[in-house]
């Protein structure tokens, strides 16, 4: 059953508060491991005695959370969102994130929302083709990046195949902050390059405990696993990333990314992962605001950013839940704040913490802590909430989508639980609702990342508006924003079409990159930016 989180009620100023925050997010390809680790960093983080593979998730959609996931196989106390636990005075907040290329616009927002991302590769795959929209989101927001490499006891890449592969792939500097001895396959620990100590991994039944660890200086280290520590140390000698060291700054703005090696499955290297969150990984600082005009300071009144907003999350409470994190202040519950967007008043009475099943009342929360708002249909996306001072943060950017198709509704006596259906799917993110006519269309055009949406899209719109539609594809791959201008010039020169979002922002969109190109080079003015923003 779930519980109440463990977190113990803040009793310092704002500033330590946000001090002992750190709210990260890991992102993977599926079947890297995410599921595992995230169980073994509660492990490690004290808050389950004991952890077990999670099984059989062939039946699982790709929408479905994660964390979902491990609360239905393991009983533990999860979020769909956000999942948090306090180890050694430091509050972790965990945020999901869809493993899923086509899904990277909900990497997007929820990386608006964090202060730090873990990449997680598989020591055998690196950096997958269909993940690597992923990393490049993560990449652009330029926040700092951990990378955990793991199922190092299966035969897999060399280590320096890894960090080059790393460095080719994404054009990020990985530098070593642990560095394998053995082979793939024969795993038998890790060196900690900032104590030159080994870390003498002891397989536990399954990983359902704790690895063993055995620490051991150069000499001793030496004597126990002979070549494999040398060949080890021979490496780290190499004057590249082995060899570097770890570079501050590089890691703050996103250039260089620690790496750590491991094995989920068995514990190996979860502990020192988690002390790089502690120790690395940067607590909440001031957010920046829109307009480029400075940043909201952490103990300046509450204010806060919607990054998700989720309706019938739990099919017993058919609501819509915004999440968001707080950016300054502190948040309590019942408090009255502004929405920036709207200018209007709005109560947090109906505040919680959001585990799977159950809502946990939220009374206090501090900078870098996500907040569930239950009944929040005034609610959207990109929303600023605050107290004091108006403040406004700067809209979370969104994904030129790739894949296009226009929507029927086929029963026309429910024609308004189809338009009621497509602007809530719109308000979350579900997918774009696009228009021919800015004002009007009753077939609009849903766009996104990857088709995927648009079966989560089909199949909400049935489940939850009992409506049915029809979706037939349509010729656009390119999306560009652009502006009166552009719009002027596209319907001119026959290149592409225009097409509007609901706020009525003109998009470009062309059948393909050639078309594209083609009106770029003749109209050198026209803006086509790649960030839609909502
Ligand atoms: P995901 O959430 O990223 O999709 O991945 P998940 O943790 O579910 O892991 C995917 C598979 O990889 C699982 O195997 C899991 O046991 C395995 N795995 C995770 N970490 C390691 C590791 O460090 N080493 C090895 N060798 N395997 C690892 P499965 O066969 O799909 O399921 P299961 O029956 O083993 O649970």
């Amino acid at each position: 059953m779930a519980q109440a989180s463990p977190v113990t009620a803040g009793a310092g100023s704002i500033a330590e508060e946000a001090a002992r925050r750190r709210t990260f997010a890991i992102i993977s390809h599926p079947d890297a491991g995410k599921t595992t680790l995230t169980e073994k960093l509660l492990l490690y983080g004290g808050q389950i005695a004991e952890a077990g593979a999670v099984h059989a998730k062939r039946n699982r959609k790709a929408s479905t959370s994660d964390f979902m996931e491990i609360e239905r196989k393991r009983g533990i106390s999860v979020s769909s969102t956000v999942l948090r636990f306090e180890h050694r005075e430091v509050v972790f907040n965990l945020l999901d994130t869809p493993g899923h290329r086509d899904f990277s616009e909900d990497t997007l927002r929820v990386l608006a929302a964090a202060d730090a991302a873990v990449m997680l590769l598989d020591a055998a795959k690196g950096v997958e083709p269909q993940t690597l929209r992923l990393f490049e989101v993560a990449r652009a927001r330029g926040i700092p990046l951990l990378t955990f490499v793991n199922k190092y006891d299966r035969p897999g890449l060399e280590p320096l195949e890894m960090l080059d592969h790393i460095e080719t792939v994404l054009q990020i500097t990985p530098v070593a902050s642990t560095w394998p001895v053995g082979i793939p396959g024969d795993f038998r620990g890790v060196v900690d390059r900032n104590t030159g100590v080994f870390h003498r991994f002891t397989r536990t039944a399954g990983g359902a405990t704790e690895a063993s660890e055995e620490l051991l200086d150069a000499a001793a280290a030496h004597e126990r696993e002979g070549d494999a520590w040398d060949v080890a140390q021979e490496e780290l000698e190499l004057p590249d990333h082995a060899g570097a060291d770890f570079d501050a700054e590089g890691f703050a703005s996103g250039r260089t990314t620690p790496v750590f090696f491991g094995s989920a499955v068995s514990n190996f290297g979860v502990g020192l992962l988690l002390e790089a969150l502690e120790t690395l990984a940067p607590s909440p600082r001031p957010q920046p605001v829109a307009g480029g005009d400075g940043a909201r300071a952490l103990d300046a009144p509450f204010s806060s950013l919607v990054f998700k907003v989720q309706a019938n999350m739990d099919p017993r409470h058919r609501d819509r839940v915004a999440f968001m994190r707080v950016c300054s202040g502190v948040f309590e519950r019942g408090m009255r704040a502004t929405n920036a967007r709207t200018g209007k008043p709005f109560a947090l009475a109906y505040a919680h913490e959001v585990f799977g099943d159950e809502r946990a009342v939220l009374d206090t929360a501090y900078p870098g802590d996500v907040v569930g708002v239950v009944n929040a249909a005034d609610l959207r996306v990109g929303d600023t909430l605050y107290v004091g001072d108006a403040v406004e943060f700067p809209e979370i950017p969104t994904l030129a989508p790739e894949h296009f198709v226009t929507v029927r509704n086929r029963d026309t006596s429910r024609h308004k639980q189809f338009h009621r259906g497509i602007e809530q799917l719109a308000e979350e993110g579900v997918v774009h609702v696009l228009r021919r006519d800015p004002v009007a269309d009753p077939n609009p055009v849903l766009a996104g990342v990857g088709p995927l949406q648009f079966e989560v899209a089909v199949d909400r719109l049935e489940r939850e508006f009992g409506v049915t539609v029809g979706v037939d594809p349509a010729r656009w791959t390119v999306a560009r924003r652009t502006d009166a201008e552009g719009e002027a010039a596209i319907r001119r020169s026959g290149a592409g079409d225009v097409l509007y979002r609901r706020d009525g922002t003109p998009l470009a969109v062309f059948v393909d990159e050639w078309w594209l190109e083609r009106f770029a080079r003749d109209n050198p003015d026209v803006t086509l930016d790649r960030l839609l923003t909502r």
